[in-house]
């Protein structure tokens, strides 16, 4: 939390206090003795009485074996009733993200007070107009591909590799299969490391 604290403050000092400063914190890591509510909200309070602007609620981590909160039951936002009880303690903008599929859960979030403002991750990679679309009234909600047997990585990897596309205009109708996108993945990683190599590679070396 120290270390939290005193980022946000440094980087407070350096941009000024007009510039928007946001955290995204974890509601739970979802790890057995790992980060949880209780220790959240003690973050959340101290985050209100930070140089903080918004505070968006989110929660998982990729730690190998951790339980992903998309695994969990229920079709809705994952970190609602979290939000609700960090309502109790800040009077700071409050984002929610995870699980939003629908307009319908976007309004209800609204609705129900906790929340300030829905953040969208998958939902906007599937369909990156969608806030246009909600906000002119349309019903468009995005069409959340299936996968069945899904290989360990296969998921962030098949979304990464949309997104890549995404920004490269790229993307097309039909959606690829996880092996190749993890291919694509670990040939990008790889090509990647070797740009960071090239540039950095000596320095990287002399340190160790
Ligand atoms: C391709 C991809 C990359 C992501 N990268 C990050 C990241 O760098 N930092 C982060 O805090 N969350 C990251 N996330 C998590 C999302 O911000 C979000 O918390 C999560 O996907 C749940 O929201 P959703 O249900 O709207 O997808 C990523 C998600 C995806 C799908």
């Amino acid at each position: 939390m120290r270390l939290l604290l005193e980022t946000v403050e440094a980087i407070r000092a350096a941009v000024g206090p007009k510039f928007p400063v946001a955290v995204k914190l974890n509601s739970s890591d979802q790890l057995e003795g790992g980060f949880g509510g209780e220790d959240a909200l003690e973050v959340v309070a101290a985050l209100d009485r930070s140089s903080v602007d918004l505070i968006d609620i989110s929660g998982g981590t990729y730690f190998p074996g951790a339980k992903s909160a998309s695994d969990g039951a229920g079709r809705g936002p994952y970190f609602l009733e979290f939000a609700k009880r960090a309502r109790a303690v800040t009077t700071k903008p409050l984002m929610l993200t995870g699980g939003f599929k629908t307009r319908a859960q976007a309004e209800d979030a609204m609705v129900s007070g906790a929340v300030d403002i829905v953040g969208l991750a998958r939902a906007l990679v599937l369909e990156p107009s969608l806030p246009e679309f909600w906000k002119a009234g349309q019903k468009t909600e995005p069409v959340f591909p299936r996968f069945s047997d899904a290989p360990d990585g296969g998921i962030t990897a098949w979304y990464t590799m949309r997104l890549t596309e995404v920004g490269t205009d790229t993307e097309t109708p039909v959606f690829s299969d996880l092996g190749q996108a993890i291919q694509d993945y670990e040939a990008r990683d790889k090509m990647r490391t070797e740009v960071w190599l090239r540039h950095f590679g000596h320095e990287a070396m002399g340190q160790i």
